[in-house]
This record gives C-alpha cells, structure tokens and sequence, in this order.
C-alpha cells in the first residue's frame, strides 16, 4: 500500500476529521475514508461509484481524458500492434513481458488444456438449441467446478495457478461449443497445431465433413480483438469478479459471475446492441432520425457502441478496431459494407453534433467491433461470448490480484436507507 503523504479534513456539525490522502503512480489522489464510519457514524454515498476507487491495483490503467489505456504501463495500440493475445496475457498475470522461453513455456501450458471434460459435451445437450451462447457460457463456465475439483481451492496457490490455465485455454472451446451447438453442427475439437485465435476460428467454422483452412489475416484481426477486450480496469464485470472473490467463491464460479455481468448492453452486451441497432437504422438517410432519438430526454434509446463512464475522449481501442475493421472488410472484398458506411457516417454525425460533444460521448470499444465479427461470419449472438473470452484473463488477473492480498475483505457496501421505519405487524383482518 503507498504511504500517505497528505490528509483531507472532513468538518461536519463543527467537529474536524483527518482522512489520509495517497497519490497513486498514475490517476487521482485518493481520500481513504475506511475509518469514516467509526470516527463519524457516517457512511459515504456513491451509486454506481462514479467517485469510488474499490480496490489498490496495478494491473491496468485508464486515463479517461487522454484516451490512454495501459497494461502493467504498455499502452494498448503498441500491443495490439506489437503483440499478440497470449503474450498479453502473460503480461496481465505475471506483470512483465515474457523472455522467449518463457512465452513459448506458457503458450506450451495453455495449449495442453484447451480440450473440456469430455461430459460436458453432455453438460450442453440439456440446453434448448435456441438459447443464446452467453445462458450456455455461464452455465458452462459455472459448471466448471463440478468438473475441475482439483482447482477450486483458492487457499492453494498451485490451484489458482491450474485454474486461470484452464480458463484462459477453455474458453474459445467453450464458446465455439456452445456456437456450434445453437447452430446444429457438430462440436469442432481444438487443434494443438493452431494458434489461440486461429483455432478458435477453426472450432467455429470447420465441419468434420471437409477441410478448413483458417485466413491468417482473419486470425490475426481475432487476435488483435481478444487483446482490445482483454482488461479494463475495474469495470463493472470485473467488480462483480472481485466481489464474488471475496466471499471465497471459486475461480470459475466468480469468472461465471463476470461473464453474467457482461451479458448486458450498457456493457458488453453493447457490441450486438451496436449491431443490430446499425442494420435498423439501415441506410445513411436514417441517420439523423436516430441522432435525435439519442438526444430525445423521453426516449430510452441510446447510441449503443458511444459513451464510456470512464473515457470522456476517445476510447483508444475503437481507434485500434476501426482500423482493423477497414482491413477486414477491404480483405473480404465488403468494404462497401452498407452496415460499415451507416457506421462511418454515424460516428462522423454524432462527432459533429454537439450534444455529443458536450455530453463527451464518443465511440467506444464495441461500436466497430460488432462489424468485424458480423464480416467474420459470426453471428450477433456470438459478440459478446467471444468479448467474454476476451475478458476471461483480465477478470483472472484482477481475481488473482485481490486473492492474493493479505488485506482482504469480503466486500459488504451499506446504503442510504429512506424506506419505513420500525412499525409493528398488522393481523389481515385489521387491515
Ligand atoms: C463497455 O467500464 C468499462 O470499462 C466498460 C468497457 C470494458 O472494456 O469493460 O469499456 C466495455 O461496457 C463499453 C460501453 C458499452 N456500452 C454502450 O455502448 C451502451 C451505450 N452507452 C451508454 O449506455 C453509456 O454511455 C454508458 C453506460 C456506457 C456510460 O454511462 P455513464 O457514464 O453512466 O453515463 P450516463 O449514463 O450517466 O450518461 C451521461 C449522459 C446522460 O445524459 P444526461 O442524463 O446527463 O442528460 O449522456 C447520455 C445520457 O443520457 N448518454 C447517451 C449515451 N450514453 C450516455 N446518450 C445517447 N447515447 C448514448 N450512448
């Protein structure tokens, strides 16, 4: 923990309280006020906690009006430039970037544990053919503590270690599984021979009735989405990782927990949102009718793909995703996509409204994303399973992070509390 190298003065009803102040390496002060309550019988009010740092981390960091995102301090157009997902995560869960024979050990490790329990094939079968991919996934996921019980015990450090393996490496698997299954084909084992990305694209797309070659430009553009999604602070999926870790809850329990938290369009459920939201709006000419439903106060409607509560300027990885969207689209020969143009066209009107200028709205990760997969050949329901394997190491790095610290708590948030106050029962015939 750093030190204090300042207090804030809290006076309240004339009587002043010293709170500590400690000055992160990159970010805003902090007012530690875990004292307050004792000292002031007071609670602090923060929903949504748009003013609250929940944890001490050095994982990733965000600084909202540069538009800079970092892992371990790398910034993440030079690793999404520079390198490739497993190498990112390595970086995420050990702090460092590998030496050459350290990434080939731990690309070694992971490649041995893409295979599931061979049960769990059955596991998916209990599932309608129509559920969407993300019920299977945290059903699945969920699951994964009836099949690995040599991985659950988070007390053991070897587990936890056995465990974040076989998540990062199940995952695709998982995801491709239960893709496979809403479609009707059979389930595609991975291949060693392959890359992460390439053989995720292979255990989606192959049939056992003939052979499939995966595009390296198309498992480089998936790579290159797996590390824009990989981490991301203490978002609101990654809280709910931590929040279920406090309890003690194992690893693929509380990674379950995460990917149900995702599954929302204010969150990752936004890149299918985005999606779907492009094709109704349709033509360039529609744009400006859905601009001012955006900006319509009795309109629920929302620009999905826009707005971050943490980047008020551009979200450096929908810089990344825009350019990797125009080189998908150009390679698959749909680089008049009308879906791609109603997109452009959209983010230069929204750029030019000021509504969105003011309100500091801009696109974020999941407005190019949705583009590129739907190129792929991927259905909307499959956006955000595969945000959620994406995600996968990130919420492990940040677990593992909490887990091991000597500090921790289970997290236990109060409230303001406005409802009735103590009132005696009331027999139904004096009502
Ligand atoms: C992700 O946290 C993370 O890091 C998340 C993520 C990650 O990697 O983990 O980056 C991934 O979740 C990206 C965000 C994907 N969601 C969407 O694209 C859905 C559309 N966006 C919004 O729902 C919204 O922008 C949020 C939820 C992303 C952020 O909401 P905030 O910061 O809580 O802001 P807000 O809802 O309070 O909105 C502020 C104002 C409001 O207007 P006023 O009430 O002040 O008049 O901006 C307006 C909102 O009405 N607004 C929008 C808008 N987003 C906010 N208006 C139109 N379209 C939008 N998209």
């Amino acid at each position: 923990m750093v030190e204090s190298t300042k207090n804030a003065t809290l006076t309240v009803d004339g009587q002043s309280f010293e709170l500590p102040i400690y000055s992160p390496t990159a970010g805003p002060d902090v007012i530690d006020i875990r004292k307050l309550y004792a000292s002031t019988g007071m609670f602090t009010f923060d929903p949504g906690f748009t003013s609250t740092a929940a944890c001490e981390s050095n994982i990733t960091f965000i600084d909202g009006g540069k538009g800079e995102l970092l892992h371990r301090g790398y910034p993440i157009d030079q690793l999404a430039a520079e390198s490739h997902y497993l190498e990112v995560c390595y970086l995420l869960l050990y702090g460092e970037l590998p030496s050459a024979t350290e990434l080939e050990d731990f690309e070694s490790r992971v490649t041995k544990h893409t295979m599931v329990h061979e049960q769990m094939h059955n596991f998916f079968r209990g599932f309608r053919r129509d559920a969407h991919p993300m019920a299977t996934m945290v059903g699945v996921v969920g699951a994964m503590s009836a099949f690995y019980h040599d991985s659950t015990d988070i007390t053991d450090p070897w587990q936890r270690e056995v465990a974040a393996i076989r998540m990062i490496a199940k995952l695709p698997t998982i995801a491709a599984m239960a893709y496979k299954y809403s479609i009707g084909q059979p389930f595609v084992y991975p291949r060693n021979d392959l890359d992460y990305a390439a053989n995720f694209l292979h255990m989606c797309f192959a049939v056992p009735a003939e052979n499939y070659e995966v595009n390296p430009i198309l498992a480089r553009a998936m790579d290159r989405i797996f590390t824009l999604h990989a981490d991301h602070e203490q978002n609101a999926s990654t809280s709910t990782v931590r929040l279920a870790g406090s309890s003690g809850a194992n690893p693929f329990a509380c990674i379950a927990a995460g990917i149900a938290c995702l599954w929302g369009p204010a969150h990752g459920g936004a890149n299918q949102a985005c999606l779907e939201m492009l094709q109704e709006i349709g033509t360039v000419d529609r744009i400006p009718e859905f601009i001012a439903r955006a900006k319509d106060k009795n309109d629920p409607f929302r620009l999905m793909g826009f707005g971050h509560r943490v980047y008020k300027n551009f979200d450096p990885r929908a810089t990344v995703m825009k350019q990797s969207a125009d080189e998908v689209l150009e390679l698959l020969g749909v680089d008049d996509n009308p879906i791609l143009q109603v997109a452009k066209e959209l983010e230069k009107a929204a750029l030019d409204d000021p509504y969105f200028a003011e309100k500091k709205l801009f696109p974020n990760v999941d407005f190019y994303s949705g583009i590129i997969l739907e190129a792929m050949g991927f259905p909307t329901s499959m956006f955000t399973p595969i945000f959620a394997l994406s995600r996968t190491v990130g919420w492990i790095a940040q677990w593992k992070e909490m887990i091991g610290d000597p500090a921790l708590k289970i997290g236990r948030p109060r409230q303001l509390y406005t409802g009735e106050t103590f009132r005696d029962y009331v027999d139904v015939e004096d009502r």
